[in-house]
């Protein structure tokens, strides 16, 4: 392709709708006599986690929104997670609230999950929730592929009869955004290819991509050579690669090798500043409904 892809700028398109959601969070403590409140369970030390759920605690500032971080020791036992989980669901002054993944290997992430009461599951992630999605039905969507959703309404992205390959099928982003993408809605109405790990010669398949969605985690792991030409590259991947030259120590970089991929495609989430931004909004939004 000549010329530069258009980026597809999640800080943009997310403080667009942050101005929204404010005035909405307004009219909710008007009417109710306190605004939205959202916590975050964080469990253990890791570092990337950590910078996550304080992004999403600092977002909430931004919109008037409540919020708590609730930080639990890496050793806690999954029973004790479970009751933390029970007094955040009988919680009245708490609107929804998320347990950030992964967790500690000694605990069942499922069991914590399928705990969460479906009105408060702001993360979307309850069978309940999942199964609502699945079926078209009102529930909350998983903040991810509903940010992506807002992303390529933004842009005004066509999907209708496109080819979509989503690369990765976690319940988080790569299977969730396969169902959001073939629903018949905008956007949705594509043809849905779900690739993953045992999927065989995954070029041939991704270079058929119109709309090529990245949940692989794999650093740089999709290359020029894997993009059809004039696609739309949506990169969900963020990696902390060790740099010596950056003050913190590292850089940020995609799923998706976006110094040969760009020439390719006519448009492309950066790095960070794509999906990142677009996945709190969505959390923000899912609160905003919890509370209304
Ligand atoms: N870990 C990576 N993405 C997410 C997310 O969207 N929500 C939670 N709770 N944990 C995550």
């Amino acid at each position: 392709m000549t010329g530069s892809p258009r980026l597809l700028d999640g800080k943009r398109c997310g403080d667009a709708l942050k101005a929204d959601i404010a005035t909405q969070a307004e009219a909710v403590k008007a009417s109710r006599g306190r605004a939205p409140h959202l916590a975050a369970v964080l469990v253990g030390n890791d570092g990337a986690s950590k910078t996550y759920v304080e992004a999403k605690v600092k977002a909430c500032g931004s919109v008037g929104f409540r919020s708590s971080l609730i930080r639990l020791p890496e050793t806690i036992s999954e029973e004790e997670l479970l009751a933390r989980v029970r007094s955040l669901n009988a919680d009245p002054e708490l609107d929804g609230f998320i347990v950030q993944l992964p967790l500690p290997a000694h605990i069942d992430a499922d069991r914590v999950l399928q705990a969460i009461d479906p009105k408060k599951d702001v993360d979307g992630f309850h069978p309940q929730n999942v199964g609502n999605m699945v079926l078209g039905l009102p529930g909350f969507l998983p903040a991810t592929p509903a940010g992506i959703c807002e992303l390529l309404k933004f842009y005004h992205v066509e999907t209708a009869g496109k080819h979509c390959v989503v690369v990765g099928r976690s319940n988080i982003v790569g299977t969730p955004i396969s169902i959001l993408l073939s629903r018949n809605a905008y956007p949705g109405n594509c043809t849905v290819t779900l690739a993953h790990s045992r999927t065989k010669d995954l070029a041939s398949i991704t270079t058929q991509a119109d709309i090529l969605v990245v949940a692989i985690g794999k650093p740089g792991f999709i290359t020029a050579d894997m993009v059809k030409e004039g696609a739309v590259v949506v990169d969900v991947g963020i990696h902390r690669i060790p740099d010596a030259s950056k003050k913190s120590g590292f850089r940020l970089e995609g799923d998706v090798d976006h110094a040969s991929v760009r020439d390719r495609c006519t448009a492309i989430t950066p790095v960070p500043g794509g999906v990142g931004p677009m996945t709190i909004t969505s959390l923000l939004l899912n609160t905003l409904k919890a509370a209304s």
